[in-house]
This record gives structure tokens, sequence and C-alpha cells, in this order.
């Protein structure tokens, strides 16, 4: 079932002279499963869209479907709001400067509290959160202040796995990281999906998107001009200046091109490539 967007259209700021069209007739389906990638140029209604999916925004027009929950343009007509943010969590982009109780530990504890947890439960679940993002028990009693950014991202990033959700969604989650903070949130996350979670992130990072993602939905000025797979994606290259393919799959694609019979959803490293273009000439010689 998952997630059904139908006609969403958001206006910020409506009827002043600063209204602003920010999602025009989004339509769109995320099946189960998925780990999908939504990209488009900065202010092409990413963040938007996605803060629909918990209900922050509400649409101005349109709906939306989450599985059993329907956001609605009325705003009184929505139900079951704290059920729906149990089962979708949200990581906003810079979520680190939403951290503001005196530990880590309690900061990753709120959530769960706020969903009716009793505090030593929490505490128990915060602990087995921090250990999943690699924070040890070191960190447990530290202020959130003292920490480095990309230390604040996982605790942020904590706080929404104690609440273990079915959907997790990621606004930006590698912005600002160095390498290799990036890539342990990318492994953690690829390990959410391997558990059966299904994912959705905002990234401006194509390579994440070739390596990680199997849908990916291109938004340009607040509407939608791609869903499909990630190796289908060279068609609208050209077409949108936001999209630009790395090149480990632009030599994988040109390859493919001239015959290797190469799986472009297949390939996460410059080895998958070799070790494909590899059998390709076995079979050759
Ligand atoms: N709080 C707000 N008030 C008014 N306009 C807003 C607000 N937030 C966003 N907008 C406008 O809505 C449009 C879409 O913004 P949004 O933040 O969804 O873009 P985005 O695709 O997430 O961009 P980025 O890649 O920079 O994060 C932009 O034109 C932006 O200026
Ligand atoms: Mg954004």
């Amino acid at each position: 079932m998952a997630i059904q967007i139908k006609d969403l259209r958001y206006v910020y700021l409506p009827k002043t002279p600063n209204a602003n069209v920010a999602l025009d007739g989004v339509t769109l389906t995320i099946p189960d499963n998925a780990f999908a990638a939504f990209i488009g140029r900065t202010g092409s209604g990413k963040t938007t869209l996605v803060q629909h999916l918990n209900a922050l925004l509400i649409p101005t027009s349109g709906e939306l479907e989450v599985d059993e929950f329907k956001i609605v343009s009325k705003k009184r007509k929505n139900k079951k709001i704290k059920e729906l943010r149990k089962h979708l969590s949200l990581v906003f982009q810079f979520p680190e400067y939403q951290l503001f109780e005196e530990t880590v530990e309690k900061d990753v504890a709120f959530g769960l509290k706020n969903f009716g947890v009793k505090n030593d439960e929490a505490i128990k679940l915060a602990h087995e959160a921090l250990l999943s993002v690699g924070l040890d028990e070191k960190y447990f009693q530290k202020s959130p202040f003292e920490l480095s950014g990309g230390e604040r991202r996982r605790v942020a990033i904590a706080g929404i796995l104690a609440i273990n959700p079915d959907i997790l969604v990621l606004d930006e989650p590698t912005a600002g990281l160095d390498v290799k903070g990036a890539k342990d949130v990318m492994s953690l996350v690829q390990k959410m999906h391997e558990n059966g979670k299904t994912i959705i992130m905002v990234t401006h990072d194509m390579d994440l998107v070739m390596k990680y993602c199997n849908l990916v939905y291109v938004l340009k000025d607040g509407k939608l001009a791609y869903q499909g797979s990630t190796d289908k994606l060279f068609d609208q290259v050209g077409e949108d200046s936001a999209i630009e393919i790395p090149p480990l799959y632009q030599l994988a694609q040109k390859l493919k091109e001239r015959g290797a019979p190469i799986q472009i959803e297949n390939i996460k490293s410059v080895d998958d490539l070799i070790n494909q273009v590899k059998g390709w000439k076995k079979r050759h010689e």
C-alpha cells in the first residue's frame, strides 16, 4: 500500500503578496520497502513535500495517504497524527539544531516519552539506539552541545530509530558531513532498509542516489519531473541541470551502450563495475 500523493498543492503565505506556490499538482506513489530519493534543485519543493508525509504541513489542496493514514487539506479532518508520526518519522534537514535536552540519552528518549513510553524504558531504548549509531556509553551523559556536527547528526538519527517507525524520511542526511561521517550515516540507513524499513531520502548527492536508491523522484519548480528507477535517470540528464550523473555511472552507461551487459542498478563501487566488465570480457575470450 505505502504512500500515495494525489494532486498535492502547497502555497506558503497564501492570500498575501508573498504567496509562494511550493508544490503544484504533485501526484506520485512510493511502494512499500522502497529506498527512494527525492532530488531537484534547491527551492524545488523537496523539503516541503516530505514535511507533508507526517502532516507537519497540511496540503493547500490535494491529499496524501500513508498506509492507513489520510492527510487532507482540512486540518480538523486529520486524525491520528500521533500514530502517523510513529509509523513515519522524519529526520529534519540539519537535525542537530533541534537537540535541546541536557544529555544525549535524554534527547533520544524525548520522542519516546512523547509517545507515552515510561522513563526507564525510554532510557533503555535510547541506549540501544545510540549504540546502534555507533555512540557508546561515553556519550550517554554528555551534553549534545559538546559533540561534533556528525555526532549530533547521529544522536538525531538515534532519536528516530528509538521510535522504530516503519517508514523513515531523511531530509539531506549527509549534508555537511565529511566522507566518513556520510558513509557511516548511509550504512546505518542501508541497514535499516535491510531490516524492512521503507526509506525516503532527500539529497543533492547523485552518488548516493545511484548507490543506494532503487527509486527516484525529481522535483522541478514544485512539479514532479520524473519518477522511476535510477538507471532510467540517464534520459533525464540534459533536461534538468540539477541532475549530474557521477562519472562511474556515466562510464557504466557508455559501456552498456557499446554492448556490455552492464547492470547499472548493481553497481555500488568501482570494483563492482570492474567485476561486471571482467565477466563480460571472459565470455568473449
Ligand atoms: N517557511 C517558508 N515560507 C515561505 N516560503 C518558503 C518557506 N519554506 C520554503 N519556502 C519556499 O518554498 C519553495 C520550496 O522550498 P523547499 O524548502 O521545499 O525547497 P527544497 O527543494 O527543499 O530546497 P533545498 O534543496 O534548498 O533544501 C522555495 O521557493 C522556498 O523559497
Ligand atoms: Mg530542503
